[in-house]
């Protein structure tokens, strides 16, 4: 199902978890392309983290596959591994540890060190603004720091494919905006991102969301198109008639 001159990176089919008697996702279907950010969006439960856990490796499905950048995860996992950056909801960062010596040691992790990783760490202090933090314990820093330290120790080894799970959770809406910026121009150049959100209005800046609800992606398409569908309202106004049933399409 390849549209001509793009590349799927991202492709899940049939994804179901259940976790005792919760059907946490189901029927679970996504495609991403190589360059685009792909938005998963929904209010809490409605089984985003599950979904990403799974596509990410993290998770073993109950049933259904995973390809990402064209390697099963049920059998290749390790194959993608440093070709990925993966930003869990919460990020186990080393909170007796300053932010600096973090970035030192996920930047190890993936095999960095030296001039390479001190270079690396000195473009990301300044693209996530951490100058101020940087020799700070992790334990002392606000949630919003923590959240842009998160991130950066995620780009570290310049991901092609990036996995974030809310990662705009707790960022004032300042750095909320530069984010974006930043995430398009990591887009521009290549680079594939699948993000979760429960925001609507930042979602408009992804070429393609998902609107999942009780596990299941219940609309998908570009954010315009979306709109248009239902004679030009707000995201969020889509989003709660489709999740109320009451949404009629032109
Ligand atoms: N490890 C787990 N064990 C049992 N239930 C889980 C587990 N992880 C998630 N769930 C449940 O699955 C549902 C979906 O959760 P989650 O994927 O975290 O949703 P979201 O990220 O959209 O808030 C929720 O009802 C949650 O309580
Ligand atoms: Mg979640």
């Amino acid at each position: 199902m390849r549209e001509k001159g793009t590349k799927v990176v991202i492709s899940a089919s049939g994804l179901r978890k259940v976790f005792g008697d919760l059907v946490a996702v189901s029927d679970f279907n996504l495609e991403v392309s190589r360059g685009s950010i792909y938005g998963l969006v929904g209010p809490n439960a409605a089984g985003k983290t599950t979904a990403l856990r799974m596509m990410t490796g993290k998770l073993r499905p109950t049933a259904g596959q995973v390809r990402v950048l064209g390697f099963d995860l049920a059998t290749d996992a390790k194959k993608v591994r440093n070709r990925i950056g993966v930003m869990p909801q919460s990020l186990a960062l080393y909170s007796d540890l300053s932010a600096r010596e973090n970035l030192m040691f996920f930047g190890a992790l993936q095999g960095f060190r030296g001039e390479k990783l001190e270079r690396r760490i000195t473009e990301l202090e300044r693209l996530m603004k951490l100058e101020e933090p940087m020799e700070r314990v992790v334990s002392e820093l606000s949630g919003g720091t923590t959240r842009r330290l998160s991130l950066a120790c995620t780009l570290i080894h310049s991901p092609e494919l990036l996995f974030l799970d809310e990662p705009t959770v707790g960022i004032d809406p300042v750095f909320r905006d530069s984010l974006w910026s930043h995430f398009k121009d990591l887009r521009d150049s290549g680079v594939t991102i699948l993000l979760t959100s429960h925001y609507l209005a930042e979602m408009e800046n992804c070429e393609k969301i998902g609107m999942m609800r009780e596990g299941k992606i219940i609309l998908e398409g570009e954010p315009a198109a979306l709109r248009s569908k239902f004679d030009g309202i707000t995201l969020e106004e889509v989003f709660i008639r489709v999740a109320q049933g009451t949404g009629s399409a032109r």
